[in-house]
């Protein structure tokens, strides 16, 4: 959990979201949270002040964050809770006690997964007190006042510099002296001054924070354990239901180390492909899985739970490829699908770049997978699987330790293509791992 308070304007919503993406953690912007109920009662025409009228407001009232989105009732009210009059509403209703009774715990349920960033006033020091990493952001009042007049004027709101310097320094005070979770920094936060620092900057800044605190404290908070319960009951589970369905088999997986990192390489033609490799290999996967699947309720917190870790972006995504190389320093077994997006049964198409890549740098044995009939039981398009045959076939490991001379860029190139070749010989029956030359067979048959 990372926490970043501070005063407003001192940039945190654009840090605190540039942070998430980089770390792929799921950002919390709390203000934006009190500032949906503020939106609700102004609406409702009801009066800023505590009373059972206000409680009776807010009861039913349900606001939730996906994507780092803000919903109110369903509706995404992210960009029309920027405007100043609902953050004067806003700064008065955040000092009743039954506004932050009311969003204190979804803030803490939010946050109780971990890989989390938190962002707001008080997330330190009230929310999640036990946060591993805490920032405190900070910035003169000029400073704060020109980058909020920048953010009103990119949603279409005008407003002169000194009233906005006034409506923040009255905010400030607001937020520092109320009694309820007033603005302070917490302890062992760290401080930046931003005034001078573009958010890039300060971004650059907590990310060498927490690779700090990873180092120091050998906790990896967006690495999954190398075994978890909830995968091995799930799995035994699963395993029976794909025996039965697809009558699952699989050949060579003495070829995955017992320990240490690996990374499986694999055709993927189906959302079938993740399970029946999990199932088939004889130890415990990290998966990379595409961000939208995470805010998917309830099943986004399933597929964290089993190993599965969000990519942001197709290709060369950096916050993946991060946290791909972490969880194979960590010894940990991970599943990549090196062609990206899911494609036809039997076709083979060329590897992103990315995946050479994380080979080379993170100089494990990679081992090919090769997944067949998934893509006949269960196609995209087609809304439920049907039974078919599925095999899973690993290969013997290859090495990409980078010795091949030539720039990086063709040695990640060349990663990538020997193990399009590795898994085509898997397909076609020709046997071996090496990294022998083969002729090109990506188009491959389609049957
Ligand atoms: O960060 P922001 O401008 O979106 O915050 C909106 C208001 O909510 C601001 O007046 C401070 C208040 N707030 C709070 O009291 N506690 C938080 N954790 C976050 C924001």
């Amino acid at each position: 959990m990372i926490t970043i308070d501070g005063p407003a304007g001192a940039g945190k919503s654009t840090v605190a979201r540039l942070l998430a993406e980089r770390l792929g953690y799921t950002l919390v912007p709390t203000g934006a949270m009190y500032r949906a109920l503020a939106l609700s009662v102004m609406r409702s025409g009801t009066a800023a002040r505590e009373g059972p009228e206000l409680q009776a407001h807010l009861a039913p009232l349900s606001v939730s964050v996906k994507a780092g989105r803000v919903h109110l009732d369903g509706e995404d009210v992210t960009d029309v809770v920027r405007s100043q009059e609902v953050a004067r509403v806003t700064s008065e209703i955040t000092t009743l006690g039954s506004v932050r009774a009311k969003v204190t715990p979804l803030q803490r349920q939010l946050a109780a997964e971990g890989g989390v960033v938190l962002e707001g006033r008080d997330t330190g020091t009230v929310v999640c007190p036990d946060a591993e990493v805490k920032f405190y952001l900070t910035a003169t009042l000029e400073a704060r006042a020109r980058r909020r007049r920048a953010e009103l004027s990119a949603v279409g709101a005008m407003a002169p510099l000194d009233a906005i310097t006034t409506e923040l320094r009255a905010r400030d005070t607001q937020d520092e002296t109320r009694e309820l979770a007033p603005l302070r920094k917490a302890p062992g936060a760290i401080e930046l001054d931003t005034s001078d620092l573009t958010a890039d900057q300060v971004v650059q800044q907590m990310a060498a924070v927490v690779e700090r605190y990873r180092g120091d404290a050998g906790s990896r908070p967006d690495v999954p354990p190398a075994s978890n319960r909830l995968y091995t009951v799930l799995k035994i589970l699963a395993v029976g239901t794909m025996r039965t369905l697809f009558r699952l088999e699989s050949t060579g997986r003495e070829n995955i180390p017992a320990t240490g990192p690996v990374l499986l390489v694999a055709n993927h033609s189906s959302l079938l492909d993740p399970p029946v490799i999990g199932g088939a290999a004889g130890r415990q996967l990290t998966f990379l899985a595409k961000a939208e699947l995470f805010e998917i309720p309830g099943f986004g917190g399933l597929i964290r739970r089993l190993n599965a870790r969000p990519i942001r972006r197709e290709g060369v995504d950096p916050g993946a490829l991060r946290t791909a190389m972490r969880a194979l320093a960590d010894g940990q077994a991970v599943l990549i699908f090196p062609e990206g997006t899911r494609g036809d049964e039997g076709v083979l198409r060329p590897a992103k770049a990315g995946a050479g890549m994380l080979a080379v740098l993170s100089g494990a044995p990679v081992v090919p997978v090769y997944v067949k009939g998934s893509g006949h039981a269960w196609p995209r398009g087609r809304r439920v699987p049907r039974p078919r045959k599925v095999t899973v076939t690993f290969g013997e490991p290859l090495r990409f330790d980078g010795e091949r001379g030539g720039d990086r860029k063709q040695r990640y190139e060349i990663a990538s293509r020997e193990m399009m070749k590795a898994i085509a010989r898997l397909r076609d029956g020709t046997t071996g791992g090496a990294c022998r030359p083969q002729p090109e067979s990506y188009a491959g048959r389609s049957k």
